[in-house]
């Protein structure tokens, strides 16, 4: 099935495709953190990129949306740094337009990881209740969205709070051969089937301190292994 008709929202707004034989750039050509010195391969996605995408993500959000209150519900902890500069640029783009935003902000664990390798249980921590999202207009934030389990299960948690409407935006959406989830309706980049880290991303919680998001070497790989 080609990709855009796996999208839920018939909107022409895909996201920014990047195609396997993207090589990143060259670590030379940007800074980043001395404590990372070969452990990374390439600068997959600039931060500038990402935050330039991300306002264009907050103005699809704040076009869509017909009330001025928002629950934002944080998928941590890859999601953070998204989400936080997600919620800026949706305060940015509405502030002094009739769709100035009121966003309240709450948070969700959800870990389904060891090393690179992505496990079976999924474990949801966070509030129990979630009343605070009955009636509203709900936005789920993540960092990457790969088969979309992880998002269908949570949905399926999300709904059981009768929420006014629910939307999901994904910072990166991987092609992955067998998609059985959710894909979200706002997809920042659409990237190849790799692990990447930075910008909040993680390999067993190393590099998120990292503001590209990159792929790490196989001396990374190893350095970090748990
Ligand atoms: N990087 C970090 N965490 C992840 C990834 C990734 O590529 N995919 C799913 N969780
Ligand atoms: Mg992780």
């Amino acid at each position: 099935m080609p990709y855009f008709e796996m999208i839920r929202s018939p909107r022409t707004d895909q996201g920014i495709v990047i195609e396997d034989e993207w090589p990143g750039y060259d670590l030379n050509l940007f800074t980043y953190p001395e404590h990372y010195r070969g452990d990374l391969e390439n600068i997959y996605i600039p931060h500038g990129v990402i935050m330039d995408r991300t306002e264009c993500v907050a103005r699809l959000v704040v076009d869509d949306t017909d009330d001025n209150y928002m629950v934002v519900l944080c998928v941590l902890k890859g999601g953070y740094k998204f989400c936080a500069d997600l919620v800026e640029c949706i305060k940015a783009v509405s502030r002094n337009t009739p769709k100035h935003m009121t966003v309240r902000v709450e948070f969700i664990r959800l870990k389904s990881y060891l090393n690179d390798q992505s496990t079976e249980d999924l474990h949801i921590i966070g509030p129990e209740d979630l009343s605070v999202i009955t009636g509203k207009n709900v936005l789920i934030v993540e960092g990457v969205v790969d088969t979309g389990k992880t998002m269908k299960a949570l949905l399926k948690h999300v709904e059981t709070f009768q929420p006014k409407m629910v939307k999901v935006a994904g910072l990166l959406v991987k092609r992955v051969p067998n998609v059985v989830g959710t894909l979200p309706d706002y997809v920042g980049f659409v990237i190849p089937n790799r692990f990447v880290v930075g910008y909040a991303l993680d390999y067993n919680e190393y590099f998120r301190d990292l503001n590209h998001i990159c792929v790490i070497s196989e001396e990374g790989k190893i350095k970090y292994k748990v």
